[in-house]
């Protein structure tokens, strides 16, 4: 039987590296994304990979892509690694950056976790969302994704707890800066650049879209087994300062 993963977000950065690696170990990654071409591109590049249109805001494209990918083989994993980045201080946020950070990184992720259980169930699969570092502790200038990433945290703990009895293992990883197309915006739309970025990481760099690949592949897999509602930082130790 063919076991696949469904990875929002999977066309890029962190999610497309979980493909990459995922794809080395035999399992068919499904890449859900808005953007065909990106999509497209994405399945190139990821041997037995498909694409699946998909923004996670949108209930019915959530049920549509889960739908579809259980007809590919058994959904033994769900990667929640759509998300997007703004900042900036909260009196000069609008209610439309509140509303859409919130219905892309927490209320997508939940709907698409809520599609996916059924599925993940009978074949005792495994989640794992990518939160952040800004949902650990306090980020200048970054209350409202902080505080999407802090709730996406939360949902996965406690949905741990809700899915244990079927065997289910939810998980978070908190990613540092990691060097992927969302970083190269922020840098461009809000300044600064990764070279003044290194000093602030005890290895003295940023990350690699690949090291918290494999921190979620091997939170999917067996190897795992017996770790559920943990919460694994990838950040070179930033949070240990
Ligand atoms: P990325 O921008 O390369 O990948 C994120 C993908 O999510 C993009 O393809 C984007 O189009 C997609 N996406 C956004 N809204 C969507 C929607 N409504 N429906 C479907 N897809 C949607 O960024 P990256 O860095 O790979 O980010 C992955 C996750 O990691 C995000 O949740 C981000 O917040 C988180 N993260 C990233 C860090 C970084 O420094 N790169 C640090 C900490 C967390």
């Amino acid at each position: 039987m063919i076991q696949t993963v469904i990875i929002s977000g999977g066309t890029s950065g962190i999610g497309l590296a979980a493909a990459e690696i995922l794809a080395g170990e035999g399992i068919r990654p499904i890449l859900l994304g808005r953007n065909e071409e990106r999509g497209k591109a994405a399945q190139d590049k990821v041997p037995g990979s498909l694409y699946i249109p998909c923004d996670v805001t949108k209930k019915e494209d959530c049920e549509r892509a889960v739908k579809a990918a259980s007809s590919i083989g058994n959904i033994k994993g769900l990667v929640l690694s759509a998300g997007i980045y703004t900042e900036g201080l909260l009196e000069n946020t609008t209610d439309e950056e509140i509303q859409k950070l919130f219905e892309t990184n927490v209320f997508g992720a939940m709907k698409l976790t809520r599609e996916a259980i059924p599925f993940l169930r009978s074949a005792k699969g495994s989640i794992v969302a990518v939160a952040s570092d800004a949902a650990m502790r306090g980020n200048v200038q970054c209350s409202l994704y902080g505080a999407t990433k802090g709730a996406l945290t939360s949902f996965i703990r406690s949905l741990a707890l809700e899915m244990a009895v079927d065997g289910i293992r939810a998980n978070v990883v908190s990613p540092g800066d990691i060097d992927t197309p969302l970083l190269d915006r922020q840098l461009k739309e809000y300044g600064g650049n990764k070279e003044e970025m290194r000093e602030w990481y005890p290895l003295d760099r940023i990350g690699k879209a690949a090291e918290v690949g494999e921190v979620i592949a091997f939170l999917l897999s067996e190897k795992a087994s017996f770790i559920t509602g943990a919460i694994v930082p990838v950040d070179g130790g930033l949070t240990d300062w």
